[in-house]
């Protein structure tokens, strides 16, 4: 896996990078502000260029200023900011190919000049496609793309990139990683998911891995129990059209949530590369023990079904909580408890490993509290950084303890103000050839194959009730009830400079 150093050290090519659906939101909130920060920190060569490549009719400087805007709004690095002097020159980069997806003739042009601006400006024939397009398109531009003969460079390297969702269901992910495999070679593909180029996230392996002290107790003989959140404060937004079609299952389960589950409990790959590390996490994927409907909850924001675009008897679930086994020698026994939805209290991305109480205690706790195990949450976001919780003496008592933590924080330790944005890093390792933070065809497969049962017992006539829940709250009391089933309770541990609040 990638790391900062990592990523200055390793030569990057230029490249020509083709955004399809560049008039998009994604690229106006995403792709323009990572590529301008990539190059305001001379990681992206100067000869790159950048085409845009949509349906809407633009030209060079439409595209240019609408480019502009979004680095404006988004960027980490923003134009004349200090570090970053280069508008106008990183502005002369891109240019704008107006066309019909399904139209040979827009692939003969873009054909064209990509063969210009190689040989304008030395791109040693690579390519990077990107698709940003709604992804009911993608089966016809990859089907166009290699019919052009746009999959294959006679000299460097062609890339695709291909942005979640990829299928909505195990069949037509195999479907279209069945199409994608007729026209690219997987060593080409990179499925995105963004989760995987957060720092925080790709850190999970760096704390589980890169120390001793912890792997030894990451185990079924110390860990009581596991919880992943990540909780949005917004709705559903602008996007009702996709999102009441999607749901939170295959929103945010099928993809970020067991990401975070796979990095969190996958076994150490024998080397941080694509293949060995992907194949760690299909292993745990395929361990885990179909989800029973019992330890799932559904529940829907009150007021989602009078937003735009949302149809007035939507059933979709805008929040789930899962409860999940993972059956292998490693995690035997130990529950996962899944959480996320949207118009929660607050967005929060966290997973917290719970220990086992120690065996014999003789330590007494003031009135009123209860003792709290060790816990070790790993903050993704808004409050980047880990905490560890563990037991104190309160000074001046003879046998009296009180939880107390000890926290990491990005800003703090590495003098941050600002993360690099995920899309920085995927980009950057798309144009190096490292697909480790991007998920394989098998590994896509692997989690509709946990996620489509349950999606269909939702379905099914006699799905589990859908719960109702206020905006601004923590979601359906029954999602408190599934964890307090077992004893336990939702936590909240990342809180910067605040105890446990139970939820
Ligand atoms: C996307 C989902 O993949 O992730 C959105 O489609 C969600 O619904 C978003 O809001 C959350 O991403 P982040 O990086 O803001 O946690």
């Amino acid at each position: 896996m990638s790391s900062g150093a990592r990523a200055k050290s390793v030569h990057t090519e230029p490249a020509a990078i083709v955004i399809f659906g560049a008039s998009g939101d994604l690229t106006q909130r995403k792709l323009g502000p990572a590529l301008h920060s990539l190059a305001c920190e001379g990681l992206l060569p100067p000869q790159s260029r950048v085409l845009g490549v949509a349906r809407t009719p633009l030209s060079d400087a439409e595209f240019r200023s609408r480019i502009y805007a979004g680095v404006i709004e988004y960027a980490r690095h923003k134009p004349g900011s200090g570090m970053c002097e280069l508008w106008p020159r990183f502005s002369d980069r891109h240019s704008y190919l107006w066309g019909d997806y399904s139209d040979p003739d827009t692939y003969r042009r873009l054909a064209e000049k990509l063969a210009q601006l190689d040989a304008e400006f030395d791109l040693g024939g690579n390519r990077l496609f990107y698709l940003a397009t709604p992804p009911l398109l993608y089966p016809l531009i990859i089907e166009q793309l290699g019919r052009a003969g746009l999959n294959r460079t006679d000299r460097g390297w062609t890339r695709i990139i291909i942005e979640k969702p990829f299928g909505h269901d195990l069949s037509s992910a195999q479907q279209l990683n069945a199409q994608v495999h007729t026209v690219f070679d997987e060593s080409q593909v990179y499925r995105i998911d963004h989760y995987l180029g957060k720092d925080t996230v790709q850190n999970i392996l760096t704390f589980r891995f890169a120390n001793a002290i912890f792997e030894p107790l990451w185990n079924r003989n110390y860990v009581d129990h596991v919880q992943i959140t990540v909780a949005e404060n917004v709705g559903v937004e602008h996007r009702a059209q996709y999102y009441d079609q999607a749901g939170v299952l295959r929103d945010m389960f099928q993809n970020h949530l067991l990401q975070l589950l796979a990095l969190t409990t996958m076994e150490p790959p024998s080397a941080l590369d694509a293949w060995a590390l992907r194949n760690e996490k299909v292993k745990v994927l395929q361990a885990v023990r179909p989800i029973s409907l019992h330890d799932s909850v559904r529940g829907q924001y009150q007021g989602y079904r009078d937003e735009p675009g949302v149809a007035p008897d939507s059933q979709t679930a805008t929040y789930a909580a899962l409860k999940l086994y993972i059956d292998n020698w490693r995690w035997q026994g130990i529950p996962f408890y899944l959480r996320s939805g949207k118009a929660l209290a607050s967005k929060v991305t966290e997973v917290i490993v719970q220990f086992k109480r120690p065996p014999h205690e003789m330590f007494h706790l003031p009135p009123g509290q209860e003792f709290t195990p060790n816990i070790i949450s790993l903050g993704i976001q808004p409050d980047e950084g880990i905490h560890l919780k563990f037991q104190a003496k309160v000074p001046g008592s003879a046998t009296e303890i009180r939880q107390v933590d000890m926290e990491f924080h990005y800003r703090d330790s590495f003098s941050l103000e600002k993360l690099p944005d995920a899309y920085e890093r995927l980009l950057l390792d798309t144009i190096q050839g490292d697909a480790s933070l991007f998920t394989r065809s098998d590994e896509i497969e692997w989690a509709w194959r946990l996620i489509d049962p349950i999606v269909q017992g939702w379905e099914a006539p006699d799905a589990p009730p859908l719960f109702f829940y206020e905006p601004g709250s923590w979601g359906p009391a029954a999602a408190d009830e599934l964890i307090a089933r077992d004893g336990r309770f939702w936590r909240r541990g990342c809180t910067r400079h605040k105890a446990d609040l139970p939820i």
